[in-house]
């Protein structure tokens, strides 16, 4: 079986609802742009590039189905009505999630081939004929870097290893979140460099931690691995500082939902407290984004806007009823259970932090690895963007 957070059929689109996993496989059909934008506040999807993938692909089906309906709609008529109806619904996608910049990178990319087709003086429908191809080229081309990357990233790591006098063929790998086929349009990015070492030998184990609240590493990356046979081991969040001064591990491996122009790197909460242990124990730590990930108008961390979840959010733990049985059909019976005396009003429940590149030894894209220079604090990123 393999893992996958959208599937599309010409200009259907449908979703695996991650809130359910790892217990009830349900896909729900995405047929208008509200629907997507829902899906993606909900976190019914969610996952920096996925969530980029599913505005992009959910524009092109909408803008396909008015190419190929008997009554094309009015906005169809010219370039001027078209941009004037398409360019609202770009901006509105974007706002479903303010921090990861995959999603504004994909909505500016229609944005700018609008422009361009314009310029070319195409008619309305070879403009939305364009952005069609647009947006599925966007959720397409993910797999394929996302491999670059995780062979760029992997075969570093091993040369880092090798020059410590260390063997390179039983690493430990911890992870934090997921980043895997879930959270991309397949393979990964941070845990597709744990597989990338799992597939040539490398790996000895791979490490996450839990993750919560929303517990995408104790119910989406546990599912990846166990899908993948990679050898896992799950921890706690606030188990990272004891698995350090107990266990070799030799790299924490993260993704990112933007990299700042100096290389502070936002990416799940827990990510920074990881970060810090990982100086303390000399371990280095490695970030793996696609380029579209990099934000290079932000100058440093300190702008990166930071989603903050709904309070209830982190009060509840959501899964399946316990004991139960599980058939191919998955486990239907699951329930949200509170944690928190009824009362609690006041959580701090940001769902990111910035980890300082000062922390970060590699930042890995499609088009390499950047490491900073001997005494700097910041990466020069012009390599691999
Ligand atoms: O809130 P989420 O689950 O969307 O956060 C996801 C992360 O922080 C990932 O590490 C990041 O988006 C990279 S996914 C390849």
């Amino acid at each position: 079986m393999t893992l996958t957070s959208i599937k599309t059929s010409g200009d259907k689109i449908e979703i695996i609802n991650q809130l359910l996993l790892p217990h009830t496989t349900e896909f729900i059909e995405i047929d208008t742009i509200e629907q997507a934008y829902d899906a993606i506040k909900s976190m019914r999807i969610r996952g920096a590039p996925a969530i980029a993938s599913l505005a992009a692909l959910t524009i092109a089906s909408h803008l396909s189905r008015a190419l190929h309906s008997q009554t094309p709609p009015d906005w169809l008529s010219s370039p001027e009505l078209l941009s004037a109806y398409v360019t609202p619904k770009l901006n509105y996608l974007y706002t479903a999630r303010p921090t990861a910049v995959n999603l504004g990178a994909a909505m500016r990319r229609l944005k700018n081939r609008l422009r361009t087709a314009r310029e070319e003086g195409k008619d309305a429908r070879a403009i939305a004929q364009d952005l069609v191809d647009e947006g599925r080229e966007i959720d397409a081309e993910d797999v394929a870097r996302n491999k670059t990357m995780s062979k760029w990233g992997g075969d570093w790591l091993v040369d880092q290893v090798k020059a410590k006098g260390k063997d390179p063929e039983g690493l430990n790998v911890m992870t934090v979140c997921n980043t895997g086929s879930l959270a991309t349009s397949g393979y990964g990015t941070a845990l597709g460099l744990i597989t990338y070492l799992h597939e040539t030998k490398k790996l000895s184990r791979a490490f996450f931690t839990q993750s919560t609240p929303y517990h995408q590493g104790s119910r989406l990356t546990a599912l990846e691995l166990l899908t993948l046979n990679i050898p896992a081991t799950m921890l706690c969040d606030s188990m990272v500082g004891s698995l350090f001064q107990h266990h070799d591990i030799h790299a924490v491996v993260v993704g990112a939902d933007r990299i700042a122009r100096n290389g502070d790197t936002a990416n799940k909460v827990g990510t920074y407290n990881a970060a810090v242990l990982a100086a303390r124990h000399n371990i280095p730590f490695i970030v793996v984004a696609p380029i579209s990930t990099v934000d290079l108008d932000i100058a440093d961390g300190s702008a990166i806007p930071i989603e903050q979840r709904p309070p209830i959010e982190a009060r509840l733990v959501r899964g399946a009823v316990y004991p139960f049985t599980l058939n191919g059909q998955g486990v239907k019976e699951q329930a949200t259970v509170m944690v928190t005396p009824e009362n609690l009003e006041s959580v701090y429940n940001p769902s990111f932090d910035v980890t300082p590149a000062e922390l970060i030894s590699a930042i890995v894209t499609e088009k390499g690895v950047a490491v900073k220079a001997d005494g700097e604090n910041a990466f020069d990123l012009s390599s691999v963007v």
